[in-house]
C-alpha cells in the first residue's frame, strides 16, 4: 500500500472534517499535496485553480517561502511566550500596523485565533462594556439572514444560515435576526431603493420592539460571503450605520473575508461602504491562511467611554492562550510587506473590472444561471436549474446546482465551493488578467456541460 491510500485510509475513522456526515462510510476527499501560486495539486500531482482561495483566506497564494521563512525564523527564534506576562516584538508590531489600516479611530487591536474567536471576543467585549456602563440590561445582538459569523457557540448563534445550525443548539436568548439583504428577492415592481428603505425600516422597527435599551450590538458582515456573496442594496451600510448612532447601538463589522485586499482596500468599511464601525473583525487574510491567526479591533471612543467609568479595573478576562502568538503574527508582518511591495490592492483594484465583466457575461450566456453576482474578486452563481415539472423535483435539482458545477470544473482543473444552489469563488487575490480568463473559460465549459446535461 503507498503513503497516500495508506493516508486516505486512516483518514476515515481518525480524522473528523468541519460539517462531516458521520453516517457516510467513508469522505474520500483528494489529498491536497502543494500548491504554487493559484493551483492546488493532489496526491496525484493533478492541478487545479483553487477557485475559493482555500476558504477565502490564501489571499497572497501558495508557494510563498517568505511567509514560511518569517514563520520558520520566529519559531527558531521564539515559538511562544504567554500574553498574559508577556509581550512580543511581531504581535506589538503587528498590532501598530493593522491600526495603522484600520478606518478612524479603530486601533485597539485584540489577536484571537481565527475568525469565530475574533467574533466572539467582540461580542463578549460588548456585553462587559455595557456591563460596565452600568446599563447590564443592553445585551441583545442583532443579526441577519444569511450572515455567517463562524462556529464556535456565541458566533454560531448569530449566524443566520440555518443548514449549518441542523441539530446543534444555539442561544436565542439575547440574539434576534432581519430578514435576508439580497435585493434580488425584491418584488419585480421594487426598486434597490425601495428595497433598501425596507431593510433599514426593519432594522429601526426590530430596534424599537426590543426597545433600544436592551440593543447592544448589530452585527453584518459588509458582503454576505457564505451566504452567498449577497451585496446589500446601495446605502445600507450608511443607513444602517446611523440607525445604530442615533439608539447607541455598537455597530461591528465582519471584516473576516472582506478584509486585507479582497475588495481592493486593507478594509472595506469605510473605503467602499462609507462607515466608521465601532468594532473590525478580520482574520482569514491577515495571514494569508498560511497561519491561524484572528483579530478583533475596538475603536479608542469605547476605551474612552470605559477609562471614564469610576471603577477602579476594567480587566477584559476574555483572552486564548495563543493571542498575539509570534509566529502568527511574524506571519502577518510578513503578509503586510508583501502586499505593500508588490501593490497587492492596486493590482485587485486593475484586475476586478474583468473578473466582474467575464463573470456578469454568464447570466447572459447561460440559461441554467439565474444571477451571476459579484464585487471585487468576490464572485457567485446562482443556479436556475429547476425546470423540471414537479416541484420536488424542480427543488432538488436546483439543491444540486453548486454539486454539478463542482464536479464539471474539477475534472477541468478548477475549484469552486458548491453551497446547494450557488456556487462561489474568492482566488488568490495575486490572480492575473490571463489567469482569470483561464478560470472563466474553464467555468463556461463546465456550465455548458451541464446545461447540455441536465
Ligand atoms: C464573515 C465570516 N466571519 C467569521 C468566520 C469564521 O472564521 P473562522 O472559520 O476562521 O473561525 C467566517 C468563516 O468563513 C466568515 O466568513
Amino acid at each position: 500500500m503507498d503513503t497516500n491510500s495508506k493516508l486516505n485510509n486512516w483518514e476515515d475513522p481518525h480524522y473528523v472534517h468541519p460539517w462531516h456526515d458521520f453516517k457516510k462510510e467513508a469522505n474520500h476527499f483528494a489529498l491536497a499535496s502543494k500548491g504554487e501560486g493559484i493551483y492546488i495539486y493532489d496526491q496525484n500531482g493533478s492541478r487545479h485553480i483553487d477557485g475559493p482561495g482555500g476558504m477565502w483566506c490564501v489571499n497572497l497564494g501558495y508557494g510563498r517561502t517568505e511567509i514560511a521563512d518569517a514563520i520558520s525564523d520566529q519559531a527558531k527564534r521564539l515559538p511562544y511566550c504567554s500574553p498574559w506576562y508577556y509581550s512580543n516584538e511581531p504581535a506589538a508590531n503587528l498590532a501598530k500596523k493593522i491600526a495603522e489600516r484600520t478606518p478612524g479611530d479603530l486601533n485597539n487591536v485584540f489577536f484571537t485565533t481565527c475568525g469565530s474567536t475574533a467574533i466572539d471576543s467582540a461580542l463578549r467585549f460588548v456585553q462587559f462594556y455595557f456591563n460596565f456602563l452600568d446599563q447590564p440590561q443592553k445585551k441583545t445582538v442583532i443579526a441577519r439572514d444569511k450572515g455567517y459569523h463562524g462556529s464556535t457557540y456565541f458566533a454560531a448563534s448569530i449566524s443566520g444560515k440555518e443548514r449549518d445550525k441542523r441539530k446543534l443548539d444555539t442561544l436565542s436568548e439575547n440574539v434576534s435576526f432581519l430578514s435576508d439583504v439580497n435585493p434580488n428577492l425584491r418584488d419585480t415592481n421594487e426598486t434597490e431603493s425601495q428595497w433598501c428603505d425596507k431593510k433599514v425600516t426593519e432594522l429601526e422597527e426590530k430596534i424599537l420592539e426590543l426597545g433600544a435599551e436592551n440593543v447592544a450590538a448589530f452585527v453584518a458582515e459588509p458582503i454576505l460571503a457564505s451566504g452567498g456573496v449577497v451585496i446589500p442594496p446601495k446605502g445600507y451600510h450608511k443607513r444602517t450605520k446611523t440607525i445604530c448612532e442615533k439608539y447607541e447601538i455598537l455597530y461591528i463589522s465582519d471584516e473576516v473575508v472582506t478584509g486585507f485586499g479582497r475588495l481592493g482596500h486593507w478594509f472595506a468599511s469605510e473605503e467602499i461602504f462609507d462607515i466608521i464601525p465601532d468594532i473590525i473583525t478580520c482574520a482569514k487574510g491577515l495571514t494569508s491562511g498560511y497561519i491561524p491567526m484572528g483579530a478583533t479591533i475596538i475603536s479608542n471612543k469605547l476605551m474612552q467611554n470605559l477609562q471614564n467609568t469610576n471603577y477602579e479595573e476594567i480587566i477584559f478576562s476574555n483572552g486564548f492562550t495563543y493571542s498575539g502568538h509570534p509566529v502568527s503574527a511574524a506571519a502577518g508582518l510578513k503578509v503586510i510587506e508583501i502586499m505593500e511591495r508588490e501593490n497587492t490592492l492596486q493590482h485587485v483594484q486593475s484586475i476586478t473590472p474583468l473578473f466582474q465583466d467575464r463573470l456578469k457575461a454568464i447570466e447572459t450566456k447561460f440559461s441554467i444561471v439565474k444571477e451571476a453576482r459579484g464585487i471585487g474578486l468576490l464572485g457567485c452563481l446562482e443556479g436556475n436549474i429547476g425546470t423540471s415539472t414537479t416541484e420536488e423535483s424542480k427543488l432538488k435539482k436546483d439543491y444540486d446546482f453548486g454539486s454539478l458545477i463542482d464536479k464539471a470544473a474539477e475534472k477541468r482543473g478548477l475549484i469552486i465551493r458548491p453551497i446547494i444552489n450557488m456556487c462561489v469563488f474568492s482566488p488568490p487575490l495575486t490572480i492575473t488578467k490571463e489567469e482569470i480568463n483561464i478560470l472563466f473559460d474553464i467555468l463556461e465549459e463546465s456550465l455548458k456541460e451541464v446545461e447540455n446535461t441536465i
